[in-house]
């Protein structure tokens, strides 16, 4: 059945991953905002005490038929939004199936009962990796994508799972491809919570708070203004906000699904978010140079112009040093709510 919803309209949503850093965020914009929601997911990497009280939260996997199908019956789904998944490159090398399990065939279990069960919309978190090393700054999203690695490819093939799903059945897609995602709720409700993070902005503010030693820069040899690696650092609830207009876009046009990179359109270079993080913090972390990593492209900003053409988009944190201020305050929290400080 196709059934155009009034973009007025507040139709149930299930959040897959809403327990973890990004969807957490995406739970409280939509229950912000007056959407039903509910959250599926396993706790690997997630935390329940993210999931805020009033949403329906179901502990399971979303490989898990069966549980999807109940979970669309009782909360009448209308919409999914799908964070679900594992996200370490370096360990996507190292395990390439678990990444072709988690990400691509569960995405492909979780599409597929959404097709069964007639829920219309899907959003998808894709990520800059699909774009691989691009030849170009900032990127487009009709830049080739060329993943170099596993993680890449596993989002890579379940974007293409989505448009094929999408071109033979009554279901249409966004596809959000996010660059550096940072920050955290300004009112410091969620955050990252996961341990042993690698995200820069994250190291740095664990290390602001003496949970590290310091922070390595991996690579000043760069072909950039400081030699360091520049990427464009998002805002956890800015893009958090994107998801739901997003979801109103699918609404308002079911035949038409989109792919979107997710970024300012600006970059900054590692000792530039460092610097940020000294002015923030009013301290100086200790930094290591280190070499390259493999596969780390000199700089990776997004052309946001299709974002901006495609949504009413109003980015309220678009500022390095509002970013880093929320991870820290962020931080503080959950050094309180593990007894650490
Ligand atoms: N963090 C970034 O900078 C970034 C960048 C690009 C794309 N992404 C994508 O955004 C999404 C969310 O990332 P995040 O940073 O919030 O990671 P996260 O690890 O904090 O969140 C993932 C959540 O999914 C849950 N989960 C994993 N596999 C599951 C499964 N099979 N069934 C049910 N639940 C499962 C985890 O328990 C966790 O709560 C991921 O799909 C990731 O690939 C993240």
């Amino acid at each position: 059945m196709n059934r155009n919803e009034n973009v007025t309209d507040r139709v149930p949503v299930l959040v897959t991953g809403g327990a973890g850093y990004i969807g957490s965020h995406a739970v409280l914009a939509l229950k912000d905002a007056g959407w039903p929601v509910a959250v599926i997911d396993n706790l690997t990497t997630g935390f329940r005490f993210a999931v805020p009280d009033g949403v329906a939260f179901y502990e399971g996997d979303i490989e898990d038929a069966e549980l999807l199908g109940r979970i669309f019956e009782e909360q009448g789904t209308r919409a999914i939004m799908h964070f679900a998944g594992s996200i370490i490159v370096p360990e996507s090398v190292e395990d390439p199936l678990k990444y072709y399990h988690n990400n691509t065939a569960k995405s492909r279990t979780l599409i597929e009962a959404a097709v069964k069960a007639g829920v219309p919309h899907f959003i998808f978190s894709s990520t800059a990796a699909t774009y691989g090393v691009p030849e170009v700054s900032p990127v487009r999203e009709d830049t080739p994508q060329s993943p170099i690695n596993p993680y890449g490819w596993s989002k890579l093939m379940t974007e293409q799972m989505l448009t094929d799903t999408a071109s033979a059945h009554t279901l249409n897609f966004c596809a959000l491809r996010y660059f550096n995602v940072a920050g955290a709720d300004p009112k410091a409700r969620t955050g990252q919570s996961t341990a042993g993070a690698t995200h820069l902005i994250k190291v740095a503010v664990e290390a602001a708070l003496g949970k590290r030693d310091g922070v390595a820069v991996f690579g000043t040899d760069f072909d950039t203004p400081d030699g360091t690696g520049v990427r464009d650092y998002i805002h956890v609830s800015d893009l958090a906000a994107a998801h739901v207009l997003a979801l109103e876009a699918l609404m308002a046009q079911p035949e038409r699904s989109l792919k979107m990179n997710c970024g300012y359109g600006r970059g900054f270079s590692v000792l530039e978010v460092l610097d940020a993080v000294d002015r923030v913090t009013n301290m100086t972390i200790d930094r290591r140079m280190e070499g390259r990593r493999a596969g780390d492209p000199a700089s990776l900003i997004s052309d946001p112009s299709r974002i901006r053409a495609n949504l009413p988009w109003q980015p309220e944190h678009d500022d390095l040093d509002t970013i880093i201020a929320h991870a820290l305050a962020w931080e503080r929290k959950l050094s309180q709510l593990r007894g650490e400080g």
